[in-house]
């Protein structure tokens, strides 16, 4: 048996799999390793465990051998992984949803506060020995109170940011998915909206989809022109749902008020012009960085891979539910 953590995770999740598994469990140490390397790393593993830095594509499945049954990903998303491909050869996939649910709602929220409020602006003053008076005019943002807030794509996540939303600020909610939840509209006399509905009318719109091909670049020029001029944009699903030249435009041309961004379209780089830019708070992919959250992430992780290395059963966390599982 051969088990193999991509990068190092909280300790109790690679305390669990030692504690099955002994010394056959291989953790690479230090940054992610490039395509080559993980190539390399996987060969003969039975499980793979791995996290959103890891492409795995399906040369890495048959670098690994037919002999791997499992790849956990340290993430909810799981655009990172070749689904069809690990489907096809048998191989369960799992994910950390439910775990991050809060961590992530709460990061959206902070990025709304302190893109409207000019939190970072207001810091970097400060850090500058700028402040000299009181002035009454300086660094004004829009209030959140009363005000509409568009939601794209409403699971878990997109639900909690409503939540805090509907009952913190007494805000009106619109939403967008590819289906109707009826029990949240009554819940938070939540309205559903046609997507372009949705930017002509909200104040402040946080995306919560996964990264799909329906949704990559969902949000382009088109759609920043249907917002508002005073409308702020959050994003912490993944960066590709975004056309970051266009944000770059909408910011810069001032077609919306602001933005908050923790995921990238090139990530880890992001496109020229945006760090020159004041209307925008941008966050390194953190917004799942509770001590809490990562702690969960590690221990469901390290669970659905034993799920299936041990008691040979999908766990409930398998995002291929189709899947044939191999037997040996
Ligand atoms: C983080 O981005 C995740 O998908 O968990
Ligand atoms: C992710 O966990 C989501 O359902 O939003």
């Amino acid at each position: 048996m051969k088990v193999v953590v991509t990068r190092e995770i909280p300790a109790n999740g690679i305390e669990a799999l030692k504690k099955q598994f002994g010394d056959a469990v291989s953790v690479h140490y230090g940054p992610p390793m490039s395509h080559e390397q993980l190539l390399e790393f996987v060969k003969g593993a039975d499980a793979i465990l791995s996290l959103l830095t890891d492409k795995i594509s399906e040369d890495v499945l048959e670098a690994a051998g037919s002999q791997l049954k499992v790849v956990s990903n340290y993430a909810v998303g799981f655009d990172n992984i070749d689904l069809a491909a690990c489907t096809a050869k048998g191989i369960v996939v799992t994910n950390t949803p439910g775990v991050l649910t809060e961590a992530v709602a709460e990061h959206a929220i902070a990025l709304m506060l302190s893109s409207a409020r000019r939190i970072v602006e207001g810091d970097k003053f400060m850090r500058g020995g700028n402040y000299k008076y009181w002035e009454p005019m300086f660094l004004l943002g829009p209030k959140i109170y009363g005000k509409t807030l568009g939601i794209i794509g409403l699971g878990r996540i997109g639900h909690y940011v409503a939540k805090i939303c509907a009952n913190g600020f007494d805000m009106k909610i619109l939403y967008y998915d590819v289906s109707r939840d009826d029990k949240f509209e009554n819940e938070f006399k939540a309205l559903y909206c046609a997507l372009d509905d949705l930017l002509e009318k909200s104040d402040f719109i946080s995306v919560h989809v996964p990264l799909l091909p329906s949704t990559h670049h969902l949000i382009g020029e088109r759609e920043f022109k249907k917002m508002k001029p005073t409308a702020v944009l959050v994003n912490t699903s993944r960066g590709p749902v975004v056309d970051e030249y266009a944000l770059v435009r909408a910011l810069k041309e001032k077609w919306i008020e602001g933005a908050g961004i923790d995921v990238f379209e090139f990530e880890p780089k992001i496109a020229e012009g945006l760090a020159q830019l004041d209307n925008i708070v941008v966050t390194p992919h953190i917004a799942s960085a509770t001590h809490e959250a990562r702690i969960e992430m590690a221990r469901l992780a390290s669970q659905g891979l034993m799920s299936v290395l041990l008691d040979k059963k999908l766990p409930e966390n398998t995002v291929n539910k189709d899947v044939k599982m191999k037997s040996a």
